[in-house]
C-alpha cells in the first residue's frame, strides 16, 4: 500500500476525471488522518493495549505505525482499519536501529519528532522529495529549548534531520509563531516526558485532537482560551497513560472532495456518513455555506468522544465569498477544494491570509493557481490572497501538476467531473497517503475517470 519507496517516487500515474452524470449515493470517507496518527502515538506512549478502529490505512498513517514498531510498539493489524498497538510506554522507547521515514507525511515526521525529542534517545528523519522541501525549524526551535540536540540536519531545518532526544526534557512556556496543530502537539508530546508544566500557547486555535487524546489517555492537561480566538494548554509532565480504545471517525478534509464534487455535478443528491464536526476543523462547511452550498446536517452525535454526524448534499448554484483570514486554521488542508467550489461560483470569492499554504505538501498556493489557469479559470495572488473568479461553465481542458500533493490531485480530478471539457492530474499515486479509496468510492457515486 506504499505510495512512495524511500526518497523517490512511483513512476507517475496519470488520470483524466471527465464530466459526469449526477452524483447520487452514500459514502464513508476513511478514517481521520490527524486523529489515525494520534491514535497509534498515544498507543506507543502508553501502557497496556490500544485498539483502533476505522484507522486510515493510507501510506502516511502506516509510516508512523512503521515508526511506532521502530520505537518498541508491538503493532498488529488485526483487520481492516482494525490495528492493537502494545505501548513500549512514556520514558521506556527504544531508539530506531535505522532512519525513520515518513514517506509524504509532515504530521507523523513533526508528531515523532516531539516523542524522540521527549526521550534519551537517538533517531534520525526523512521522507520523499516533497517532505524534505518542507520546513523542520519550527519544530526543531521549541526542542532546542527543551534540551534536544540537533546532531545533523539539511540546509535550512530540512530533512533529513538527526535529533539526540532529552532523557529530562526542559518544561517550557512556548507560544507558537504559527497557527500550527503539528508544532503545538510536538511540543507537547515532548513535554509529555518532562519533569514539571509544559505550556504551550496559540494566538489562533489548530486542531485539538493531541489535546482530547493525552486527557483520553490519562494525562492531566488544560486547555483554556487565550485572547480572542486563541488557546493556553497546560500539560503536567509524566503522566501515567494508559492504552485504551480509540474509535477514528470520517475524515472532513477527505469528506470535502465527495462533498463539493456533489455541489458541482449538476442533479447531484449525496450522503456523507459518519463525518467529524469537530469546530476546529469544518471551516469548509461554513464557507461554501455562505455560498449558497444545499448542506443538510442529519443525525449529530458523539462518536469515540467527537462530534459526528452525516450531510446529505445537493447540486448547488453558489455565489463567490469573502473567506476570513481567522477560519485558515479550520479549514487549513481545504483551500484547494474550496477554489474548485470558487470556480464554479458565481462572481469573486477572496481567500486571505494562506500564507499557510506555501509549506504544505506543495506550496499548495502556486499549485492551485496554476492549475486554475491550466483549466481556463481566471485567478490572481494578491499577498496572501487567493481571489478565483467563477462561472457555471469552467472550461477544463488542461493538465494539473501535481507536485508530490495528494490535495491538489485530488481537488482537480473533481474539478474535471464537471468540467465542459476533461481535466487530467500528472500523478495520481500522491491520493494513496490520505485517500487510498478515492477512485473507486467517487466511481460509485457516478464519477467517471480514465
Ligand atoms: C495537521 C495539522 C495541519 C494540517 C495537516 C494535519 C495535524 O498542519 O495541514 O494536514 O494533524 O496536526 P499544520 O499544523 O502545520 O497547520
Amino acid at each position: 500500500m506504499s505510495a512512495t519507496p524511500a526518497h523517490g517516487h512511483a513512476p507517475a500515474s496519470p488520470l483524466t476525471a471527465r464530466q459526469s452524470r449526477a452524483l447520487s449515493g452514500r459514502l464513508r470517507p476513511p478514517g481521520d488522518k490527524s486523529i489515525s496518527h494520534r491514535a497509534l502515538i498515544m498507543g506507543l506512549l502508553a501502557i497496556g493495549q490500544t485498539e483502533i478502529t476505522g484507522l486510515l490505512e493510507g501510506d502516511d498513517v502506516l509510516r508512523t505505525a512503521e515508526a511506532c514498531r521502530a520505537l518498541g510498539a508491538k503493532v498488529e493489524r488485526l483487520g481492516p482499519g482494525h490495528w492493537r498497538v502494545q505501548g513500549a510506554g512514556l520514558g521506556t522507547l527504544q531508539a530506531p536501529r535505522e532512519t525513520l521515514d515518513f514517506g509524504n507525511a509532515g504530521t507523523g515526521t513533526r508528531l515523532m519528532m516531539g516523542v524522540v525529542g521527549g526521550h534519551g534517545i537517538t533517531a534520525s528523519f526523512d521522507g520523499d522529495a516533497s517532505l524534505r522541501k518542507r520546513p523542520m525549524r519550527r519544530i526543531l526551535d521549541p526542542l532546542a529549548l527543551m534540551g534536544v540536540d540537533v546532531v545533523s540536519e539539511a540546509e535550512g531545518g530540512r530533512l533529513p534531520v538527526t535529533l539526540r532526544g532529552a532523557a529530562d526534557p526542559t518544561p517550557i512556556e512556548y507560544k507558537t509563531p504559527v497557527a500550527s496543530a503539528q508544532l503545538k502537539s510536538a511540543v507537547l508530546l515532548a513535554g509529555l516526558n518532562s519533569p514539571g508544566r509544559t505550556v504551550v500557547i496559540e494566538t489562533e486555535a489548530s486542531r485539538d485532537h493531541t489535546e482530547k487524546m493525552l486527557a483520553y489517555f490519562g494525562a492531566q492537561i488544560v486547555s483554556e482560551a487565550f485572547g480572542a480566538h486563541g488557546r493556553r494548554i497546560t500539560l503536567e509532565g509524566r503522566p501515567t497513560l494508559r492504552g485504551r480504545d480509540v474509535i477514528v471517525p470520517a475524515d472532513p478534509s477527505s469528506a470535502a472532495f465527495p462533498l463539493v464534487a456533489a455541489l458541482i455535478v449538476p442533479g447531484s443528491d449525496v450522503t456523507i456518513e459518519g463525518l467529524m464536526m469537530n469546530p476546529l476543523r469544518i471551516g469548509l462547511l461554513d464557507s461554501l455555506m455562505e455560498m449558497g452550498a444545499d448542506i443538510t446536517i442529519l443525525n449529530p452525535r458523539i462518536e469515540g468522544g467527537e462530534d459526528v454526524a452525516d450531510l446529505r448534499v445537493k447540486y448547488s448554484a453558489l455565489t463567490g465569498a469573502d473567506i476570513p483570514a481567522a477560519r485558515a486554521p479550520s479549514m487549513i488542508d481545504e483551500y484547494p477544494i474550496l477554489a474548485v467550489a470558487a470556480a464554479f461560483a458565481k462572481g469573486e470569492t477572496r481567500m486571505r491570509g494562506l500564507h499557510e499554504l506555501r509549506v504544505k505538501e506543495s506550496d499548495r498556493l502556486a499549485a492551485v493557481s496554476d492549475g486554475l489557469n491550466a483549466c481556463g479559470v481566471a485567478n490572481r495572488i494578491e499577498g496572501d490572497d487567493l481571489i478565483v473568479t467563477g462561472s457555471a461553465s469552467v472550461p477544463g481542458g488542461g493538465t494539473v501538476a501535481t507536485h508530490l500533493d495528494h490535495r491538489i490531485a485530488m481537488s482537480f480530478l473533481v474539478m474535471g467531473l464537471a468540467s465542459a471539457a476533461p481535466i487530467t492530474i500528472d500523478d495520481a499515486n500522491m491520493i494513496a497517503t490520505s485517500f487510498p479509496t478515492f477512485r473507486p468510492a467517487m466511481e460509485q457515486l457516478g464519477a467517471t475517470f480514465g
